[in-house]
């Protein structure tokens, strides 16, 4: 984010979700109390307060968030003021009944939850802009307020609405986007099943259907509801911009919510900030947490972004909701930072003893403050402070990764080759690969310049538009190593299979195209003779997915011994092009089978593995003149890494730092510090 925008020169922010209205006024004396001992510099406030605020229509009552507001000002605690309108109140939903958004069966959502507003409701955004000019026109000098948060995590838990207001709004939606009913037929194929539109009244939103509904409908209504709801956004950030000149924010989750297209939400707001919960079932989870804080760099541009909310400990909404254990919410704080993060927040500040998320961790749990978790988070408030020097500063990396939502919506829809291949199962796959090679990535959409990346790969790029796959052949052509995974550049941005076939867009970057998809059936699994450029053989194992592969001048450096391909095919090729190479792996592999065709595809880019630290996290950001190296231990064991600086909680010079299991080390080296 640009300096002018950052109220915390030279510190990372520290806070989170403050919910102050759920607690007797003499309680708020002590939090500002703790909030100091702790270490809290910013909190987010009023969030989930519009029924507080505006008690009926257009009868406010700030009364409360003024002195609020004045309290955190006095003990120097930074504000990020939300606009509460992901929760309408009750005399809302009372006067505006055909606000409410409706899902796929036709159901109204019911009031006593959250997240219940239809984003095509014209009272909806009469009501929402009408409390975001309030608002900050109240507070938009008041010297606490550093931050706007408009709304709160976009996308759920309502995205998709079904109400009569929505299909009119997609209806001019389309209008707009095809201009007449000839260009909706051609783009949706509705030649197929009969489905030929005459006018645009006749189109209904892809509702509850009796089969599978339209693709390249579904794939349009995925747009437009992403397009309705950034629309929401859109209509508060300018009412807030009217009066304020803070930066203003929205919430994302990055890659934990599926029906935001964040690159384009990023272009929208001034600072990009994400919430990250850590996925309980995962054993592995702090490498998803890795993904998720990585991609959100990515859609900021490379700037620093904000940790808007993740737990110190368990949630509550996940089926066994697993509680981290001492040290593991300092490891996944810092790994944010390490991948880009000025600002270090929870959900939230003191753990609510009524309501729906009372079993949610917080920095003040139910236990007080003599708790190991209240320990911790004092703990962490003390060293962010040592790391301030950080702030600002930028991670530099020379791979990427391709991550397109419009894929990930194409791919997720029904009546595919297979439902068990998932885009998210292959991004995690294809990310994991290079977690545990040391490899530390940037994320970057088909479209977007390549030309600094040694190394791009592509583990789920099923919808690849023909511009877009000449952009990643001229990109081999000029020198890259670009590796494809399986069923990619299968149909184009209308979900219609490209027209010469599977993979044709990419035939001249990778010499090859597919013929026929191959899936397995569950237990089913299929060998690859892979030939290693060590000359090494490695039979590796596949499931869910094989191909029939043609080939176009690409080499073959794996061949698939059993299965349905035939003995012999092509299963892994490695084309050479202009001054790079083009790599295709046509079979679904593990992390681990995927080892050692990464090893080649890295002595193409010219990159080198660092497989003997798998579990320690070694990450680096840069100013112009310094270097800062965060080393993040998640092993069991002690490790060791030369590195010659200064340890930043220390303060002590370095030759090396000796990191105790699950622990981490800051080290500041010279701009040009060697691992
Ligand atoms: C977030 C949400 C918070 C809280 C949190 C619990 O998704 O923004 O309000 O519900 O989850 O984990």
């Amino acid at each position: 984010m640009s300096q002018q925008f950052w109220p915390f020169s030279k510190s990372i922010a520290y806070g989170g979700d403050y919910n102050p209205e759920q607690w007797p006024r003499e309680v708020w004396d002590e939090d500002v109390k703790l909030m100091r001992e702790a270490g809290v510099n910013f909190v987010s406030v009023g969030i989930f307060s519009w029924a507080m605020i505006e008690i009926s229509e257009n009868e406010y009552d700030f009364s409360w968030l003024d002195e609020l507001l004045d309290l955190l000002h006095a003990h120097e605690i930074k504000v990020d003021l939300a606009t509460p309108t992901a929760s309408p109140p009750a005399w809302f939903f009372a006067a505006y009944p055909h606000a409410r958004a409706i899902n796929a069966d036709g159901v109204p959502m019911g009031f006593g939850s959250r997240g219940m507003a239809s984003h095509s409701s014209p009272e909806y955004h009469e009501a929402i802009v009408r409390y975001a000019n309030k608002i900050s026109r109240r507070y938009a000098d008041h010297p606490a307020v550093v931050m706007w948060h408009v709304h709160n995590e976009y996308g759920v838990p309502v995205g998709e609405d079904f109400s009569e207001q929505s299909v009119q709004a997609w209806r001019r939606w389309l209008q707009e986007k095809y201009t007449d009913i000839a260009g909706v037929n051609e783009a949706w194929g509705t030649a197929f099943w009969g489905q030929r539109y005459t006018t645009f009244d006749h189109i209904p939103a892809p509702a509850r259907t009796p089969s599978a509904a339209n693709p390249a409908m579904q794939l349009d209504w995925a747009r437009f509801t992403d397009d309705q709801i950034r629309a929401c956004f859109i209509r508060e950030r300018d009412a807030i911009r009217a009066h304020a000149s803070q930066p203003i924010t929205t919430n994302f989750m990055a890659h934990q919510a599926w029906n935001t297209d964040l690159w384009k939400w990023a272009k929208e707001v001034d600072i990009v900030s994400d919430d990250h919960y850590l996925w309980s079932p995962d054993p592995d989870a702090h490498i998803g947490l890795a993904l998720a804080a990585d991609l959100t760099r990515s859609v900021a541009g490379g700037k620093p972004w904000v940790l808007m909310e993740h737990s110190t400990s368990a949630v509550n909404w996940q089926g066994r909701n697993i509680a981290k254990r001492p040290g593991e919410m300092h490891r996944n704080a810092l790994t944010h930072v390490a991948r880009g993060a000025d600002a270090v927040m929870f959900f939230q500040w003191r753990a609510s003893r009524r309501g729906a998320e009372k079993f949610h961790s917080a920095m003040v749990p139910h236990a007080g403050t003599n708790s190991r978790i209240f320990q911790e988070v004092k703990s962490l408030g003390q060293n962010l402070q040592y790391y301030g020097a950080v702030q600002g500063s930028l991670v530099r990396n020379n791979v990427a990764i391709l991550y397109d939502w419009e894929s990930l919506w194409a791919q997720d829809l029904e009546w595919r080759p297979s439902d068990a291949l998932g885009f998210r199962e292959q991004m995690r796959t294809y990310y994991e690969r290079l977690w545990r090679d040391g490899i530390s990535v940037d994320f970057a959409h088909p479209s977007h310049d390549l030309s600094s990346y040694e190394l791009v790969v592509a583990p789920a790029s099923y919808l690849l538009r023909s511009e877009d796959a000449e952009n990643l052949t001229r990109y081999v052509e000029n020198g890259g190593t670009l590796v494809v995974a399986c069923f990619a550049a299968a149909v184009d941005e209308y979900d219609a299979v490209h027209p010469d076939g599977f993979g044709a867009p990419l035939k001249t970057a990778l010499g090859v195209s597919v013929e026929e998809y191959l899936p397995l059936r569950e237990s089913e699994t299929s060998t690859i003779n892979y030939q290693a450029s060590s000359g090494q053989h490695h039979a590796l194992t596949a499931t869910i997915w094989t191909e029939d592969l043609t080939l176009f001048g690409a080499k073959v450096v794996g061949q698939y011994e059993d299965g349905p391909a035939a003995e012999s095919a092509p299963a892994i090729t490695r084309n050479a092009l202009g001054a790079g190479h083009g790599w295709y792996i046509s079979a679904n592999l593990s992390v681990t089978e995927l080892a050692p065709v990464f090893s080649d595809i890295y002595a193409d880019a010219n990159l080198s593995a660092h497989r003997e630290l798998d579990g320690v996290e070694i990450l680096r950001r840069h100013h112009q003149d310094a270097e800062y190296v965060f080393v993040i231990n998640h092993l069991n064991e002690v490790v060791e890494i030369p590195l010659v600086g200064r340890n930043m909680l220390t303060n002590e010079p370095a030759d090396s730092v000796t990191v105790d299991a699950g622990g981490y080390a800051v080290v500041q080296t010279s701009q040009n510090g060697e691992r």
